[in-house]
């Protein structure tokens, strides 16, 4: 038996109310993400920075930028996909997910994903990549390589924020969404 899919702005309300963890304290709202509600391609980053928290929308900072480039290699418009994260609330100095607010806050990502119904979910970053792939192999080993994780094809690439600390992962980032291209034309 399918449980039937919740509608998107279902889920939206849930999460614009949640309080399961202490994130809820300190943000200014939450991001849920955006987008094609029918996107073939599902993009999960890691959390809301400083100015997904301002706005409610991810991607919209220096990160989301260099995203919207990074889109264009692959084909694609920001109109075309659906954009969220793992966690929707910004945690405290952008520093990394801890284990619980992942626990507590991927249940939203769940049903998002059940929702939208993409065919492939690209995964930025290792938090994102360890939690969709139930995995401990970091994104350095699995960047570019498509892989299954139920129906879903799934297509993990660095953060594009890693490419604004380390200019050396950007050929890494621009081969890998050139691929993405060529995989959704296949
Ligand atoms: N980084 C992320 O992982 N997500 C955002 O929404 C913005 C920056």
């Amino acid at each position: 038996m399918h449980k039937p899919h919740i509608p998107l702005d279902e889920i939206r309300a849930e999460v614009q109310a949640c309080h399961r963890c202490p994130l809820a304290d300190g943000r200014t709202q939450t991001v849920f993400g955006e987008g094609n509600p029918n996107a073939r391609v599902l993009i999960v980053g890691e959390a809301p920075g400083k100015n997904e928290d301002l706005q409610g929308e991810p991607f919209v900072g220096a990160a989301g930028k260099y995203l919207n480039e990074l889109l264009a290699i692959a084909g694609l418009k920001r109109e075309d996909v659906f954009i969220a994260n793992v966690l929707k609330c910004r945690p405290p100095g952008n520093r990394n997910p801890r284990p619980e607010e992942i626990e507590l806050c991927t249940p939203y990502l769940r049903e998002q994903t059940r929702t939208i119904d993409p065919e492939f979910i690209v995964t930025l970053g290792n938090f994102s990549t360890k939690f969709i792939l139930k995995t401990e192999v970091g994104i350095t080993r699995l960047h570019g390589k498509l892989q299954m994780a139920g129906k879903f094809k799934v297509f993990p690439i660095f953060h594009p924020a890693a490419a604004l600390y380390d200019g050396s992962k950007r050929v890494a980032l621009e081969d890998d969404f050139a691929t993405l291209g060529e995989l959704l034309r296949a």
